[in-house]
This record gives C-alpha cells, structure tokens and sequence, in this order.
C-alpha cells in the first residue's frame, strides 16, 4: 500500500502521498487577512490525515488576487494569520505548503486596474489588462520574492509558484496570451524568462532545505497553445530550480476539456519521465485503489485530492480503516477506527 507510505523531498518528511491542492475559499477579507475559517479549514484535514496541504492561492499584490476575499501575502501584515494557520496544522500532525500567485488578466477583485503580458482580455466578461512594462514585470516578480520570504517567515514547510490556470505566470508562458516583442515574448525560452526570474529571487529567500514545487498547467487544450511536448520543453528550462512539478491543465482560454477520472495523470506522468523530476497528478481522483494504482506504477510521486477532500477531511483515515492500512489515527478518534 504505497499511497499511505512515507515520502520525502528535501527536510520535508510526509508521512504520506496524499495532497490536499490549493482551492480558493474566498473568505478572507478585503486585506487578505486569513481568519478562524481558514485555520479550521487546514487543520482539519491535517487532523484527517492528509500528508501534504498547500493553502490555496495567496497573492503577491493586491491586483494579483483572483477575487476581493483571496488571501494575500503582499504585506508583513499577512504573515501572522498565515502563521496561525501553519501552526494548528503542525499541532494535528500535518506539513503544510503555499500558493502564492498573480492573477494576470483574470484578475476579478476590485482592484483599479489589472495587468498581463499583452493588454488583451482573457473573455469580453473580464477587462482588458494593461501590458506590463519591464519595470513593472522587475516589480512583480521582486513582490514574489517578497512574498517566499513571508512564506518561510510564517513557518511553510513548502512554496507552490502558480505558474497554471491562465493566472499572470501562465500568461507568459503561453503564446495565446503573451504576445510581446520583447525578450519576454516569442520563442519559449523568452516566454520562460518571467518564470526563471521569479524562481531565481525566490530561490535567494526561500531556505534550502525547503522544497520549491511548481503547478503548471501541461495543455491549453487549444491550436497554437501549450502542449505536453512544449510543456517538456518548460519544466526542462527551469528544473535546476524546482523539486517538483504539480501538475494541471488548461485556464489561459477557455476550451473543451475532456473531463474523467485521473485525466491529468498522464500529463504528470510524461513530465516525471521525460524530465526526470517528482511529479504531483492531480484531477477528479478520490478513490483509493485509484491512488494506489497511480503512486505504485511510478506515474506520479504524490497525488492530490480536491473536491474530495472538500467533502470529507477525514478521507484518508477513512481509506485506510476500509482498507485495513495500518496508519495513526489522531487519539482522540482512535476509537472511531477499532
Ligand atoms: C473551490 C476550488 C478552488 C480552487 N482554487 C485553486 C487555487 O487556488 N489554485 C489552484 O492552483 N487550483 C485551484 N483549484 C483547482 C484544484 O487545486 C484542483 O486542481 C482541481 O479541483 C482538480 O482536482 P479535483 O478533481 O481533485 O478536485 C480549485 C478548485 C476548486 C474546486
């Protein structure tokens, strides 16, 4: 039963392979402030088993946030709820991540103005981004910087760039939205440059025993977008600077996805062999037989559990009492589980 065996990545120690992916809540506040939701929320699944959790996404700036109530790391301010929320989890037995990330265009807080690579809108129901200018990008990738060191301070055993789903890193890296002329538009490695640079200021505040992980979303499922080949060709580019790669699909436009369970799973298991790094499949799996499969045939090294999860935070100790896995059950509920 390998799905419930440990698993490590630099000093992180997981005690399984079972992820809890970033999923907005929409409930903080106007400041990005976390609250009492957020700490029962995460806790509750590292009370329910769940060997990795990473917060969902955190924005490095104000207009980087998707909606008014995401939370925000954009200020000093941020990191005491942040820490709060760290804290309950390592108090439940659990290791925890983060998402930070910028919106790009589909930027939707109230926010006066939103930005992209190229100032074109991602639908007519969304509005036009002003197309960052070099010494903007300089600053927004420095507020990513900024945001991995608040991370570290709030005690994260993990940072998660969200370079998927359309948001602003995804942008540049897609020819459907990044249509500059500059050394950030055209080929892929310039399309890239965004990316790398983020990951090279990070990598000068976040401690090196700490793992960086990457999402990325390994197809725009659309003519002249990204595809797993040009994905191979990204996750090459910048693995020097990343110890995994969470692996998602399209959100740059919208396109007809072919939805099933495990639909991603072999995007992340094309990347783990073709770029040699550990991947995170992710996408409509809940069952455990299902985990087991993908983890014990090497095509991904951890798997996360959305809306699973969302529904039942006591999923994995659920599993493994049905399946009669023999893991530690929080003693409080130990008598739930004889
Ligand atoms: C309510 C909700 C919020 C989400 N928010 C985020 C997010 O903040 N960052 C992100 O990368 N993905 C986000 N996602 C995508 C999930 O991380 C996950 O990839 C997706 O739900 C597919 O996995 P599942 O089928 O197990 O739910 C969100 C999904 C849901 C359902």
């Amino acid at each position: 039963m390998k799905s419930l065996t440990e698993y490590s990545l630099k000093g992180l120690n997981l005690k399984n392979r079972i992820v809890m992916p970033p999923m907005c809540m929409y409930s903080a506040d106007e400041e990005g402030k976390a609250n009492d939701f957020h700490e029962v929320h995460y806790a509750s699944r590292a009370a329910g088993g769940v060997g990795l959790i990473i917060v969902e996404a955190t924005g490095v700036t104000p207009n980087g946030r998707i909606s008014s109530n995401d939370l925000g790391i954009w200020s000093d301010e941020h990191i005491e709820g942040l820490k709060r929320i760290v804290e309950k989890v390592h108090a439940y037995d659990g290791k925890i991540g983060i998402q930070i990330s910028h919106a790009g265009r589909k930027c939707q807080s109230n926010d006066e103005y939103i930005v992209g690579p190229s100032a074109i809108s991602y639908s007519d129901k969304y509005r036009v981004p002003r197309e960052l200018s070099k010494d903007h990008i300089r600053k927004t990738v420095l507020q990513f910087k900024d945001a991995a060191k608040r991370a570290n301070d709030a005690g994260f055993d993990m940072i998660e760039i969200h370079g998927a789903h359309g948001y602003l890193i995804n942008e540049f890296l897609s020819p459907l939205s990044n249509r500059r002329n500059d050394q950030y538009g055209g080929s892929c490695e310039n399309r890239v440059r965004f990316l790398k640079e983020i990951l090279s200021e990070v990598k000068e505040v976040w401690p090196d025993d700490k793992p960086i992980s990457l999402r990325v979303s390994a197809d725009d499922y659309t003519e002249g977008g990204i595809d797993k080949a040009e994905m191979i060709k990204i996750v090459n580019l910048v693995k020097e600077d990343i110890d995994i790669v969470h692996v998602s699909s399209g959100g740059v436009v919208s396109a007809k996805i072919d939805t099933f369970p495990g639909y991603q799973v072999t995007h992340a298991e094309t990347i783990k062999k073709m770029c040699n790094v550990p991947t995170i499949a992710v996408g409509l799996i809940k069952d455990y037989d299902h985990i087991e499969e993908i983890v014990a045939n090497g095509r991904a090294d951890l798997v996360a559990l959305g809306r699973a999860l969302l529904r039942e935070p006591y999923l994995v100790l659920n599993m493994a009492y049905e399946k009669g896995v023999d893991i530690s059950f929080p003693r409080q509920y130990e008598r739930g589980f004889l």
